[in-house]
């Protein structure tokens, strides 16, 4: 049964009642602790002023708040939502969502629905975004010790949610934008789940494959379907863009550099792998770190999702605790299907075990890199 609760002062004006109108069915009990009453967010933004406004994104615009009662800070996301059907399904979610906990991910504190839209509060990270750390001028920029404790923070996340949680999770939508930065600069991973809604319901501007242009698998544009490999393939254009500080494709640059991965790969085949990393770096960055990352990034890149490295491996290579195997790459097989073998050992022995912040003191790496860009 739809209820649209009002504001339930009964003599409260009309005018406040439709200001404050939510809707909210008896399923929902449930999901108590997670439901937010729209008065509450709408006092904690004062009327979702513009100047409450963070940014707005393919979903709809995120407002920075503090509830009233408890004083916690909030960011909140308005996501348009005509869905008629599969709210049931997608609340369900959310709240499971919302149970996930992970020191580099965002946390989902809970929702609220309205007449055609969700609002989806989460934890405010006091640093941002990491994308304006990366693309632009505003901010500092990050160094490079920095950038590599955040790369080993969202490929724990993803680790958590590709293979620790009590179902396999796919963020689908990992991006620089979507890393966000708390008070000591450690990158959490943000809107987990939410390209779920485009399977529950119509969303404007939805399209049949969910992601962001530059992060697509080459497999999820042909089949629409997401999988943890397609999580790692966008995960491998995040490592490039974080080395490279700049975004996946570029259209006002040099044609051979417009597509990141693809420039990254021909000035590894020429032997100049480091000539891509952030100019804004200079040289305060650890050489054999900075190839690491660049030869990760392009071996999630692979064109074959049989290729990647899961997540798992991902991580361990970031943290010294495997490594990749470089081979020649004299007559190597050129067309992608049967493209090179991506060898990882596990070695803790040979590599100084890492400390939380950096990567691996020690690393040579190995790696076998994709063939058939
Ligand atoms: N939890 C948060 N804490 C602080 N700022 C946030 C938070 N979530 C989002 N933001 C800010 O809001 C902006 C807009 O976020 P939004 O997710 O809508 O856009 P996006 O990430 O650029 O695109 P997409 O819709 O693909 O996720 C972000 O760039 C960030 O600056
Ligand atoms: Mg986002």
């Amino acid at each position: 049964m739809v209820s649209l609760h009002t504001y339930t002062h009964t003599h409260a004006p009309r005018a406040k009642r439709k200001r404050y109108e939510e809707i909210r069915e008896d399923w929902e009990k449930e999901y108590g602790p997670q439901r937010f009453s729209y008065k509450d967010l709408y006092k904690a933004t004062e009327g979702f002023k513009d100047k409450a406004l963070l940014g707005s994104g393919g979903f709809g615009n995120v407002y920075r708040g503090t509830l009233l009662k408890s004083k916690v800070e909030v960011a909140i996301k308005r996501v348009s939502h005509e869905s008629t059907q599969g709210t049931k399904e997608f609340v369900a979610e959310i709240a499971s969502l919302g149970k996930l906990r992970h020191r580099n991910m965002v946390p989902l504190q809970g929702y609220c629905r309205r007449s055609g839209e969700l609002l989806l509060v989460y934890d405010y990270m006091s640093n941002g975004s990491l994308d304006k750390y990366l693309f632009t001028n505003e901010r500092l920029k990050l160094s490079w010790t920095q950038r590599c404790k955040i790369l080993q923070g969202v490929a724990s996340a993803l680790v958590y949610l590709h293979e620790e949680w009590e179902q396999v999770v796919l963020h689908r939508d990992v991006k620089a934008s979507n890393v966000l930065l708390d008070a000591d600069f450690n990158g959490r991973l943000g809107d987990f789940g939410l390209a779920r809604l485009y399977d529950h319901g119509e969303i404007p501007q939805s399209t049949h494959v969910v992601g962001t242009l530059g992060y697509l698998a080459p497999e999820l544009t042909r089949t629409g379907k997401a999988t943890t490999m397609t999580d790692v393939f966008a995960f491998g254009a995040f490592m490039l863009e974080v080395a490279c500080g700049r975004r996946p494709v570029v259209q006002q640059e040099l044609p051979e550099k417009m597509i990141l991965v693809d420039w990254v790969h021909d000035c590894w085949r020429k032997g100049s792998i480091l000539e891509t990393s952030d100019p804004s770096l200079g040289d305060d960055y650890v050489m054999e770190h900075m190839e690491l990352v660049l030869k990760l990034g392009l071996l999630c890149s692979h064109l074959s999702p049989d290729a990647r490295p899961s997540m798992r491996h991902v991580l361990h290579c970031l943290e010294g605790e495997a490594f990749l195997y470089e081979q020649a790459l004299e007559g190597f097989p050129t067309d992608s299907a049967s493209a090179a073998t991506l060898v990882i050992g596990d070695d803790s022995s040979s590599v100084a075990a890492s400390n939380a912040s950096s990567l691996p003191q020690s690393c040579s790496v190995h790696t076998t890199l994709p063939s058939g860009r």
